[in-house]
């Protein structure tokens, strides 16, 4: 256990660190359950972002990706559900008044600071509120969307105005949702502010379940492709009296992370609760005009739903990873090559010879205009830009030096020393076929 939270401060120092996770306003004292990205932790975000919409959008015909504002009409949210049961119970403690999320409490009905007992349970709406417009009447109060879905769900209408899908197809969403979680924790783990990746499948109501258990597999299989720790992730079938206000069936994926056995990602058949909603609420008609049968149907939903920061964060911890020689710990984030925020770092062997420095940024900007993921890194000696590089989860460090010029060994003019991140193995590469070898080696 102490080796757990070891591993998990040493996560967050090094995110910090180098340049991947700050504490959200920092420099005033932060606020609870907010984190910000440096540019590392962005570039890890795009590469999830980009590997979700390549495999679940880009490389299929049936998905529709939507973009909707986080701000709704209000109505979205009575119709759906979560103005009355979007929420968590929270206790208070009778003698310090610490609030705490009940379920989360280390011994029920004791208060996790001081340890006297709890109230009762209230339940507290997550829905984080705030006012459109001048006027600050209670007609003007607006939710940030605690998920992405429902911008999919209302504009279902308008997917099938445009596109004509026929059945199955599905609809995408990136965005942001905001929780007002009652205790943010375990660093991005648990945070107010996050990012889902959500796709809502319509499905013929009697289809559901074959299509529960293809994206089971699906979700599995990108989930292995972006290189989480498999050996960490379990299947957890969601009781029904656990299961969320839409849900008929819930599949979570947990992760094993420092701080116990946690939900990752959720999969989701939520029946046609939400367009029956939404079309009771809204009187829009919400069916769909079923080409074969000649009827007119509300479809069913299946919906996989992930969050980018766990993401980030079961990444972190599936690549972390030390090697000990002697005294000596190397420390390495053992990163796809596909998901690694950085593809390669460029250096010259040395920082004061203008051949060296040349060459190399001749091959700095080949490889940056190919691959845009490219760090220049002339500080300090060559194992310790290793070392740097080996940090941030950069696979490969290219070393312009002097053989590259033709100063040195016979032959190796104009080829340069490409070091493994893994093994430390260095082998030379012409330069001609740098680009052509390391995008064979990104998949
Ligand atoms: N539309 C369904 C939905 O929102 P959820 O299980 O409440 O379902 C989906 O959330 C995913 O969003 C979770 O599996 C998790 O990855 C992420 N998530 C939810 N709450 C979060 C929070 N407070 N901080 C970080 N990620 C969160």
């Amino acid at each position: 256990m102490a080796h757990e939270i070891d591993l998990m401060e040493k996560i967050q120092s090094l995110a910090k660190r180098r340049g991947f996770i700050y504490q959200g306003s920092e420099i005033y004292g932060g606020l609870a359950g907010t984190w910000d990205y440096g540019p590392l932790g962005v570039a890890l975000k795009n590469t999830i972002k980009d590997s979700w919409r390549k495999k679940f959008i880009s490389s299929r015909t049936d998905m529709y990706e939507v973009d909707a504002a986080i701000l709704m009409n209000p109505k979205v949210w009575e119709a759906a559900g979560h103005v009355a049961t979007f929420t968590d119970p929270l206790v208070e403690c009778t003698k310090c008044q610490r609030r705490f999320r009940a379920d989360q409490l280390a011994v029920a009905g004791k208060c996790d600071a001081c340890g006297e007992p709890t109230g009762e349970p209230r339940n507290f709406n997550m829905m984080f509120s705030t006012k459109v417009g001048a006027m600050e009447d209670s007609a003007s109060t607006v939710y940030l969307r605690p998920e992405t879905a429902q911008g999919m769900f209302v504009n279902f209408k308008n997917i099938i105005d445009s596109f004509h899908p026929k059945l199955p197809f599905g609809m995408a969403q990136i965005g942001k949702a905001f929780r007002n979680e009652i205790t943010p924790r375990d660093f991005v783990f648990r945070v107010r502010e996050f990012e889902q990746m959500e796709i809502e499948y319509f499905v013929k109501p009697e289809d559901w379940n074959q299509y529960f258990e293809y994206f089971k597999d699906e979700m599995f299989e990108w989930m292995e492709s972006v290189g989480l720790d498999m050996a960490k992730i379990h299947e957890l079938e969601v009781a029904p009296e656990d299961l969320a206000h839409y849900s008929k069936r819930t599949v979570d994926f947990e992760f094993d992370y420092p701080f116990g056995r946690k939900e990752l990602y959720g999969l989701a058949y939520r029946t046609s609760f939400d367009l029956d909603n939404h079309a009771n609420g809204s009187g829009t008609e919400l069916s769909f005009q079923d080409e074969e049968s000649k009827s007119k149907i509300t479809p069913h939903i299946i919906e996989p739903s992930f969050g980018v920061e766990r993401t980030v964060l079961a990444l972190l911890m599936s690549a972390y990873t030390e090697e000990q020689k002697g005294d000596d710990t190397r420390v390495f984030l053992k990163f796809k090559p596909s998901i690694a925020p950085v593809v390669c770092a460029v250096s010259p062997l040395l920082k004061n010879k203008p051949e060296l420095i040349e060459k190399a940024q001749q091959v700095f900007g080949m490889l940056k205009a190919e691959f845009g993921r490219v760090m220049w890194d002339d500080n300090g000696n060559i194992g310790k830009r290793y070392r740097r590089q080996d940090e941030i989860g950069t696979p490969w460090c290219i070393v312009i030096d002097f053989d590259t010029l033709g100063e040195g060994e016979a032959g190796a003019k104009d080829t340069v020393t490409v070091r493994d991140r893994d093994t430390g193995a260095q082998e030379r590469i012409a330069i001609s076929d740098l680009v052509s070898t390391l995008r064979s080696r990104l998949s």
